[in-house]
């Protein structure tokens, strides 16, 4: 469904901080991101999503090819149209209601009606929990509140895919796992889902294929199981040592 080829990206003439990333994901892969702070996954996601720019890189998204460097301006539109992003700080207007957060990018940017709007919004909004809050505000919401509602918001457009930058990390622990939940139901109902994130129960458990990132590089990748039971790089075994001790104390 989605595959980059030999991703690259320098903010500076310096230093490269994505060194020729690939990744293929198939319809109903739920593919899971780590590696330590500074490796490059929340740019090599902003690369994919073209909030950034690459330096070079090819794309084929759903049987079209496309030069991530060159790519014109609509079919970023249209790629977009199919995608959905959770950031890790939810990103929602703080002036508007959870409604009219959800209906906002379907109104404008995808100009559908306001009724056909609110039905998807009221849609996704029930499947994330959080039909009975429409006429809060963000501030009225706990973070867990908050990213479930951003989780809606991506949702309620229908997306072929959804890609979550560490999607619990601003969370207060207590509220990681409404939002992991949410996560998992989408899982199971066969959501496409690319995941950057920490939580190693949800990479073990709930992805199907993790991917591991250092200094720009992906330096192992393995389904799930395997990659946590049989590491095969010493990189990969001290990080998941050292993560799964930070969780300890
Ligand atoms: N807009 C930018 N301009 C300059 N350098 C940047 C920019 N964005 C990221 N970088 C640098 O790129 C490197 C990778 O950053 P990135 O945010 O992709 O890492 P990460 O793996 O997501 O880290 P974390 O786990 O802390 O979120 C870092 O050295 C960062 O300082
Ligand atoms: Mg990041």
């Amino acid at each position: 469904m989605l595959e980059i080829k030999n991703v690259h990206k320098s903010f500076d003439a310096h230093t490269e901080i994505l060194k020729g990333i690939d990744l293929k994901i198939n319809k109903g892969d739920v593919i899971a991101i780590l590696g330590p702070s500074g490796s490059g996954k929340t740019t090599l996601l902003r690369c994919i999503n073209y909030l950034e720019r690459a330096d070079s890189g090819t794309m084929i998204f759903d049987g079209e090819e496309y030069d991530m460097h060159a790519i014109s301006k609509s079919s970023i539109t249209r790629i977009r149209k199919k995608t959905a992003f959770v950031f890790q700080n939810y990103n929602l207007f703080l002036n508007k209601t959870v409604l009219q957060n959800v209906t906002l990018g379907l109104t404008s940017g995808r100009k559908m009606s306001r009724s056909d709007a609110k039905d998807a919004a009221m849609d996704a909004l029930k499947r994330v929990g959080m039909a009975d809050r429409i006429d809060a505000f963000p501030h009225q919401l706990s973070g867990g509140q908050q990213q479930r509602v951003a989780i809606a918001r991506g949702l309620a457009a229908n997306p072929e895919i959804i890609y979550f930058d560490e999607p619990t990390s601003a969370l207060d622990p207590e509220l990681i796992g409404e939002v992991l939940n949410v996560m998992r139901h989408l899982a199971e109902e066969g959501m496409t889902m690319l995941v950057v994130t920490h939580e190693m129960g949800f990479a073990r458990n709930v992805s199907n294929y993790v991917l591991f990132m250092d200094d720009g590089k992906v330096i192992e990748q393995a389904p799930s199981k395997e990659f946590f039971s049989n590491p095969r790089e010493e990189r990969t075994r001290s990080f998941i040592s050292s993560i799964l001790k930070k969780g300890e104390s």
